[in-house]
């Protein structure tokens, strides 16, 4: 693992950020073992999209965390070089696990997603974002995908899977709208583990309409700009960006 110590996001030190991100992780993976973030059908769509070309690729997997999902969607594909980037080093020691079940080179970095160009060696063919660049600002969001623009390759691919408002819905009524279908759906949860999902998702979740994450990205100079998938729940959504 590639050590970047000291670097920060979110105007946090590394030390919180880890602290933060122990105490969370399990209420965080017992959500995704109950898939009420719809992990299964948005890391299936982004596995689907990668077997279109049967090409080596290389992959950029931002904001990582442990890798549980995007190891397991690797599998399959042509994959040829895997690099994550989280600013756990604790998450990147669980990747290193998941990550053993995919055939590829591997590295991982220890750093913040949004300086992930000082990272890299070369450019790289795909770039996936999950459930991370919103809790950005929406220019915030339009300077990092302006980064992701100059950085990705030739004929390369973003995809981010992120939080999106309904039509004409605002940041607040889509958080009354989350904590409403929760309190009802994510049954598996106790109440404490549902009080740290609302308190993290009321704090930090700067969701964006479809139409803006499609405008930021043509804003950011990709060519192409659509939405592949949608969870049943209208809460996220998978989109896909080209060169
Ligand atoms: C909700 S998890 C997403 C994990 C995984 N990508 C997924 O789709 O399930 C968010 C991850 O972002 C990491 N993170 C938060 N801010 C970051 C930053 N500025 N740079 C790098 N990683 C960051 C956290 O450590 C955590 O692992």
């Amino acid at each position: 693992m590639q050590g970047l110590r000291g670097t920060q996001g979110n105007g946090r030190g590394q030390d919180e950020i880890t602290e933060i991100f122990r105490k969370h992780w399990d209420v965080y993976r017992d959500i995704i073992e109950h898939d009420y973030m719809s992990h299964k059908a948005a890391y299936e769509k982004l596995h689907e999209i990668l077997v279109e070309d049967n090409r080596p690729f290389s992959f950029l997997d931002l904001a990582c965390g442990d890798a549980y999902a995007s190891s397991r969607c690797l599998e399959g594909t042509s994959v040829a070089e895997y690099t994550g980037v989280d600013l756990s080093e604790w998450a990147l020691g669980l990747a290193e696990k998941e990550l053993e079940r995919v055939g590829a080179r591997k590295r991982l970095v220890m750093g913040d997603f949004e300086k992930f160009g000082q990272y890299l060696d070369a450019p790289p063919d795909v770039i996936w974002v999950g459930l991370s660049v919103h809790h950005l600002p929406t220019a915030e969001k339009g300077r990092f995908m302006k980064t992701v623009r100059k950085e990705i390759a030739p004929g390369g691919m973003f995809l981010v899977y992120e939080p999106t408002l309904e039509k004409g819905e605002k940041v607040e009524r889509y958080i009354d709208r989350f904590r409403d279908v929760v309190s009802r759906t994510w049954t598996g949860l106790t109440n404490e583990e549902l009080e740290i999902v609302y308190d993290h998702v009321a704090k930090s979740d700067l969701p964006e309409l479809k139409e803006d994450w499609i405008r930021l990205a043509r804003e950011a100079g990709f060519e192409s700009a659509e939405e592949v998938y949608e969870d049943p729940l209208e809460f996220y959504s998978v989109f896909r960006f080209g060169v």
